[in-house]
């Protein structure tokens, strides 16, 4: 994981019939597949070798891929390693292979040191280097050749995320006969932003080669078309965006527009319910000394979600002695994330310094002010953190969606608890009844832990069932049928 507590994926590939000779009608491209090799000496290994992958993307996938009768082309994870492919909870899966220079260069490099900070509208500064766009062309004409080779005539390809934003205009290029479609996990950033790439004219070229592009905010299509328009000098009409071949003339017609992604609502609440869980809960509420408050955070560890804002807040209400280590603890969950790159190894040890302050500070000999754990932990787990919580903390700085703030909400089942979340997020489209805050803000953000700390029980109630409406009307059936359906039928939909 995570961003989320996902979907619960068994960790062996059962390699039963190998599906290479099979066409299918239906695939889904993603650098990630749902599931990771992992070495034998690390602590999440299960005895094969396999573990669930992090982030949002495979929680919100995984459900329809169980589901349909379709293929997963991805990356498994580990550098030089060629796979056959193979099927795992009743997915097929087509493997990519990715050499170690390749995950340096277009994976940690142009993935996550270019891209990622620069469409999480540069919190750090992004990095622009010749050989990693290399590498990017040519790992995204591998997962386009990929797809090439096992799709159906006429088949629906769903593309995901920034890694592969070559992919939709390499497929139409060679197989016009597939339906393209395409959606952005993450923000996509002002034109202003956006013009530091270098590349920014291909990228936007890659992406107009889908029949529809998904993202998870109004503002995020909107930006995208903005730069279509002052990028490429694309003509747009509303959504639709005409898009021109070699000799000027329009080859199709792309559509940009808003799908906000969600979650497995009904999964969540049904291990809400669970007897065993709700026991778990309990059990790490009295192993925490029973405090009176448990603030959580859940996040990969990653320096766009605004994890030293929401130290640097709860340090400051100890220091205060607006809260004490008898009466809160801060459980902060940080998922190992992106390792080898730099940024992402400086912020480990800036958290750790600063948790370690922290506690060396307030701590006493029964009580802990935070207890951090850097690790992954299986949905069950997730279920009963969110269980045992009264206060839930999303400090992003900027991010697409947050299905963690999501996952939070629908564990929630009896209209308890406070969710505290970033106005950055995409989350806080649709999560109005949360109390929103500015994470730069940080006397703003202490304001509104102490406002959550302190909810009375009727107004938690009023909001928490407000906002578990709302999941529950657009939850991950919702997005993935609502996505599917507008690139069938070539319709509009909600935001139009
Ligand atoms: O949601 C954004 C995203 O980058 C996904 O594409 C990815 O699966 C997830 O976060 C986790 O990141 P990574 O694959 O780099 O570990």
């Amino acid at each position: 994981m995570q961003e989320t507590a996902s979907e619960k994926i068994e960790t062996a590939p059962e390699n039963r019939q190998p599906p290479e000779a099979k066409k299918f009608d239906f695939m889904v491209v993603s650098n990630r597949l749902p599931v990771d090799r992992c070495s034998s000496d690390d602590a999440e290994n299960d005895d094969d070798g396999w573990r669930r992958s992090p982030g949002g993307l495979v929680t919100a996938l995984a459900p329809l891929m169980m589901k349909a009768d379709g293929a997963w082309v991805g990356w498994h994870g580990a550098p030089d390693e060629e796979l056959e492919p193979f099927s795992h909870d009743g997915i097929d899966i087509i493997p990519v292979a990715l050499s170690t220079n390749d995950v340096e260069l277009y994976y940690e490099g142009f993935s996550n040191a270019t891209l990622w900070p620069l469409y999480h509208d540069v919190v750090a500064p992004p990095e622009f280097h010749r050989a990693w766009w290399d590498s990017y062309r040519r790992v995204n004409r591998r997962f386009a050749d990929a797809v090439i080779e096992h799709a159906a005539p006429d088949a629906t390809i769903w593309v995901q995320d920034y890694q592969l934003q070559l992919v939709p205009n390499m497929l139409r290029q060679s197989r016009p006969d597939l339906r393209i479609g395409f959606f952005n996990h993450i923000p996509f950033p002002a034109p202003e932003i956006f013009a530091q790439l270098p590349w920014r004219r291909a990228i936007i070229e890659g992406l107009l080669g889908a029949d529809l592009i998904g993202f998870q905010r109004p503002s995020d299509a909107a930006n995208f078309m903005r730069s279509a328009r002052r990028f490429v000098g694309a003509s747009i009409k509303q959504q639709q965006i005409q898009v021109k071949g070699p000799e000027g003339e329009v080859s199709h017609v792309a559509r940009a527009q808003a799908f906000p992604i969600s979650i497995a609502v009904d999964q969540i609440s049904e291990l809400a319910h669970r007897p065993d869980i709700i026991e778990r809960a309990r059990q790490i509420r009295q192993d925490l000394g029973n405090p009176k408050t448990i603030l959580l955070g859940v996040d990969r560890l990653d320096y766009t979600k605004g994890i030293g804002h929401r130290l640097k807040a709860f340090e400051e209400l100890l220091k205060e002695g607006r809260l004490t280590v008898e009466d809160a603890t801060l459980i902060q969950v940080a998922s190992p994330s992106r390792e080898r790159v730099q940024q992402y190894r400086l912020l480990r040890e800036e958290i750790e310094g600063t948790v370690g302050h922290i506690n060396g500070s307030y701590d006493t000999i029964q009580n802990t002010a935070v207890r951090y754990l850097h690790h992954n932990y299986p949905i069950e787990e997730m279920v009963a953190l969110y269980l045992a919580a009264d206060v839930m903390l999303v400090t992003a700085l900027r991010d697409g969606m947050n299905l963690v703030a999501k996952e939070y909400v629908a564990a929630r089942t009896n209209d308890t608890g406070a969710l505290v979340l970033s106005e950055f997020t995409g989350a806080a489209d649709q999560l109005k009844q949360a109390l929103l805050i500015n994470p730069h803000d940080i006397d703003g953000l202490k304001g509104t832990i102490m406002r959550a700390v302190h909810l009375p029980a009727n107004e938690s109630r009023r909001r928490m069932r407000s906002m578990r409406k709302e999941i529950l009307e657009h939850d991950v059936d919702h997005w993935s049928a609502g996505f599917l359906a507008a690139l069938a039928e070539g319709e509009l939909g909600d935001d139009s």
